[in-house]
């Protein structure tokens, strides 16, 4: 065995200390053991190539999204719609929310942002320091999300707490991540039934009311001719379950990962004040320097589970094992020229930060509207913030990884 795949044998994106400094050690991963396995977790495989993630996102009849988080984060028998579905189940589910989410409600939705993104940083920027972390990152895709979900505002430190449960503690408190799922079930079926009596023009209201088509399925058993025929099944509302489970996905897919890479944004730049002075001077050049930050520093390691035995790279995958697509490695592959440089005018930038395929984010015309807007309004009211000296930044573990901290001056 050799010494990085000794080091991938335990592999655990749940180290706090290994995910202070996760970067470092793919590209060897990359080179030696592409596609890695963990006996961390039950057991579970890595990939890290580009062309490897690829044809993963690509190939569902071999991977599956049924199981989205290593370890399960605590939902039980409890299925997130989308997240956990496949064809052609997945594209149902989908139809409903994606309207909500295109890119021309977005560009709707740019003056509300705006409006969030300045009056949180009217609240600091008199005393000279904050936390760009709590005080911002952290603030605005909560408020933004429960806006869209159409939830009262102050809700947002509950979406803290329990994205904190489920992303972070779900290693070493799976009971507590459970119970988060409990308190988020009786949270949203309460305002689920409140937009059931009282209709407004929220997602709530969207999913209280939603239908969804079976679509064409086989007749049941017993049938004549049942094995070569069909029947178009009637639309039914969702359960309540799946109405529960679409809010929180929505909640916790639009709230930890664009908090989590605002802060690494704010933080590189912070870094970085040459590259950051880039901007200030040519705010045209901040959607592609977005992109390119994504593909560098990416939140999201998705999850796939294998769903009929396969083989990638000479490595034999079994039914039922996990797998974890190092997003933040493929992103670094070769096929990006200079792939360990941040170069804001990088074009094309196919990354993988926001996915592929048919689970590519619902959500990343709203990412990218936070992103951008956030350093445009960052930029302009406090353009040569520093990081405090001495600050020592924490990283998240798990899935999902970012700052936790950003004290600054300015
Ligand atoms: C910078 C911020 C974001 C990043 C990096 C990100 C990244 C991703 C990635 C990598 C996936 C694919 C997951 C997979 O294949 O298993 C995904 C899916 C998803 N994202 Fe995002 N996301 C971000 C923001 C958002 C926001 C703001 C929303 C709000 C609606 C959102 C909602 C979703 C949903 C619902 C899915 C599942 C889509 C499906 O399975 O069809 N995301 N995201």
């Amino acid at each position: 065995m050799s010494d990085v795949e000794k080091v991938t044998e335990h592999f655990d994106h749940h180290d706090v200390a290994f995910m202070q400094d996760p970067l470092g050690g793919y590209a060897e991963m990359r080179e030696r053991c592409p596609v890695a396995h963990s006996d961390q977790h039950g057991g579970f495989w890595i990939i890290t190539t580009y062309d490897d993630l690829h044809e993963v996102y690509f190939d569902t009849d071999h991977f599956s999204s049924f199981v989205p988080t290593i370890p399960n984060s605590g939902h039980g028998e409890r299925k997130f719609p989308l997240t956990m579905s496949d064809p052609p189940e997945h594209s149902l589910y989908r139809q409903i929310v994606q309207p909500y989410f295109t890119q021309q409600k977005m560009a709707e939705y740019e003056p509300e942002v705006r409006k969030r993104v300045t009056v949180l940083i009217d609240a600091f920027i008199e005393r000279g320091e904050a936390d760009l972390f709590w005080d911002f990152a952290r603030k605005l895709p909560a408020s933004v999300i429960a806006d869209i979900i159409g939830t009262p505002y102050e809700d947002g430190v509950k979406f803290e707490d329990w994205a904190h449960r489920i992303t972070q503690a779900t290693a070493t408190e799976p009971e507590s991540a459970a119970l988060a799922y409990e308190e988020m079930n009786d949270y949203f079926l309460a305002l689920l039934g409140q937009r059931e009596a009282e209709p407004r023009d929220d997602l709530l209201t969207l999913l209280a009311g939603a239908t969804v088509g079976d679509g064409v399925q086989p007749w049941p058993d017993g049938r004549e001719g049942a094995a070569e025929s069909t029947r178009q099944v009637d639309d039914r509302l969702l359960t309540d379950e799946e109405r529960v489970m679409f809010c929180i996905l929505i909640m916790m897919a639009g709230f930890d990962t664009t908090s989590s890479f605002i802060g690494t944004m704010l933080w590189w730049l912070a870094e970085h004040p040459d590259q950051r002075a880039r901007l200030v001077a040519d705010r045209t050049l901040i959607p592609s320097a977005v992109d390119e930050l994504l593909r560098c520093f990416p939140p999201g390691s998705p999850a796939r589970v294998i769903k009929k035995d396969t083989e990638l790279r000479g490595q034999q995958m079994r039914e039922g094992d996990p797998v974890l697509l190092l997003t933040a490695s493929a992103n670094r592959d070769t096929i990006f020229e200079d792939a360990d440089e941040v170069i804001f005018e990088r074009k094309p930038n196919k990354h993988l930060g926001f996915g592929m395929g048919i689970h590519r984010c619902l959500g990343m015309h709203l990412a990218r509207l936070e992103s951008e807007v956030a350093l445009q309004e960052i930029l302009r009211r406090l353009p040569d913030y520093q990081l405090v000296p001495g600050t020592q930044i924490e990283w998240s573990h798990g899935q999902i990884w970012g700052p936790r901290n950003l004290q600054v001056t300015f």
